[in-house]
């Protein structure tokens, strides 16, 4: 057994998260051999139940989340891993029952924080008072973080009392996905990309995070944050921050964080004073998904009609610093867009000079593009001469694609929540957001967030089933660019 053997103590283990992802995700793990025979799963939650009950709510939602099916010998030795206890989370004295649970001998305890941000305060206590924390124990944290510098200082303050930073695991599940990671590959590991990847040789760069679900379900909590909060600061913040970041000294969690953190950094500042250039805000209406009416925002199941919370943003952001001085990354992500796509679209400059004006006037420049998800690949729209005899050259932007699921046939694209259950059971913090980068995420989207409440502007409606409100396509027109569809 390579791995070591751990035990995994889920708080918030009847939630959503736990059910959708990291329930899945063990079980996952534990089929591709990757936990420890010892490793046990510690359910927690409020509500009182047997440990039989727990079993059956995992087995249920493994059935509905797990989409290759369930292999039986598998789910029954996961199952026997379970172990389920009911807590109060806020109070202290009842973590001695969690304490009688626990059966430690293990090398590992791994805490996963899967509640509201607000109570990992009293979770941290309430373990500390059961003293059920050590120097070896890791605590992974979720998302969001507060919902302001201020208030993620408060909750990193209150998780730092008894946790060491190299001991805590912010997740930022985006750092999990397979191509997100790839970006460490391609810039580093092709020289064509490493040494043309500034000012000198790229025009801009559009990162899109679109998404056509709506806000079923979760309108209340959604309502609070916003598309802001809830995925610039982090997982569009993350992307830029790969993209745009200096060589890192070497693939450790210090060298990769310290470079991310510079990059977040250098952003320019967006305030009151140019917000309304910068940036846009919108929010869905009603309108069409696949040929189907669907409810806007206001609309949807429990809505304050008159909420402006905003569903999609875009903004046009730049980092002052050598490598990146006159390159724009537009952003761009949304709810209730046409689909779920996500993409990195890197605009180089065209050619200088150009030989073949006579079959094309204007030769269009080089373009990567990164496709996140769903259709994992990377594409570079090239010119090649189309081929015959003719004597006057016939050329053509076509592209090279590289398609995974065509080049990496049999391989199972491993869900985000996989690799970073696994790299917090090894102890590797590279792919986790470290509280410097946190805290300069929330410096950068409050001053956004604070511009839009004094403009006190309404988002721009835009039809569900659309890229986003008009001004999001003015935005980039004023610089003569425009999104790539
Ligand atoms: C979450 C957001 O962090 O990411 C959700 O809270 C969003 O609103 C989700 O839907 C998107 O994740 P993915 O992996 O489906 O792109």
């Amino acid at each position: 057994d390579l791995q070591s053997a751990s035990e995994i103590v889920i708080f918030g283990a009847l939630g959503d998260l736990s059910r959708r992802k990291l329930l899945p995700a063990l079980y996952q793990l534990d089929q591709a051999g990757l936990l420890n025979v010892e490793s046990r799963i510690l359910g927690v939650a409020r509500q009182d139940h047997s440990v039989e009950e727990f079993t059956a709510f995992v087995v249920e939602n493994l059935t509905e989340f797990v989409k290759e099916g369930l292999n039986e010998a598998v789910l029954a030795r996961f199952v026997n891993r379970m172990v389920y206890q009911q807590l109060d989370f806020k109070d202290t004295v009842s973590y001695s029952n969690l304490a009688a649970t626990l059966k430690g001998g293990h090398d590992t305890r791994v805490y996963y924080f899967s509640t509201p941000p607000a109570i990992y305060g009293d979770i941290t206590d309430g373990l500390k008072s059961a003293k059920l924390i050590t120097d070896a124990d890791r605590v992974v944290m979720e998302k969001p973080i507060g919902n302001c510098l201020e208030s993620s200082k408060v909750i990193n303050d209150q998780v730092s009392r008894y946790f060491n930073e190299n001991q805590i695991y912010r997740i930022d599940h985006y750092l999990g996905k397979e191509t997100v990671l790839n970006l460490l590959v391609l810039r580093f590991a092709n020289s064509l990309f490493t040494n043309n990847w500034d000012r000198n040789s790229i025009d801009h760069v559009q990162i899109t995070v679109a998404e056509s679900v709506g806000i079923e379900g979760r309108w209340g909590f959604y309502d609070d944050a916003g598309q802001m909060r809830d995925m610039i600061q982090n997982h569009l913040l993350q992307i830029l921050s790969l993209l745009a970041m200096e060589p890192p000294a070497d693939l450790s969690a210090e060298s990769i964080r310290a470079e991310k953190l510079k990059a977040v950094k250098a952003l320019v500042p967006i305030n009151r004073l140019n917000v309304k250039e910068k940036t846009v805000r919108g929010q869905y209406s009603d309108g069409y998904l696949n040929g189907l009416p669907v409810p806007g925002y206001l609309n949807e199941e429990d809505a304050n009609q008159k909420s402006d919370t905003e569903t999609f943003v875009a903004i046009k952001a730049e980092i002052d610093n050598w490598r990146w001085a006159g390159v724009p990354f537009y952003l761009r992500t949304g709810k209730r867009m046409p689909a779920k796509h996500s993409e990195i679209v890197v605009q180089f400059k065209p050619q200088a000079h150009n030989i073949f004006k006579e079959s094309h006037v204007d030769l269009p420049a080089n373009k990567l593009t990164i496709r996140l998800q769903p259709d994992e690949g990377v594409e570079l729209q090239m010119m090649n001469k189309i081929p015959g005899i003719a004597s006057q050259m016939h050329i053509q932007e076509n592209k090279l694609d590289l398609s995974f699921s065509e080049t990496y046939e049999n391989q199972r694209v491993v869900d985000a929540y996989e690799r970073l259950m696994l790299e917090v059971i090894n102890g590797n913090q590279s792919l986790f957001v470290s509280r410097d980068e946190v805290e300069a995420a929330w410096t950068w989207a409050d001053s956004i967030i604070e511009a839009w409440q004094t403009s006190n502007e309404a988002p721009k409606a835009y039809p569900a089933g659309t890229w986003g409100p008009v001004a999001s396509l003015s935005m980039i027109a004023r610089d003569d660019r425009q999104w790539v569809e």
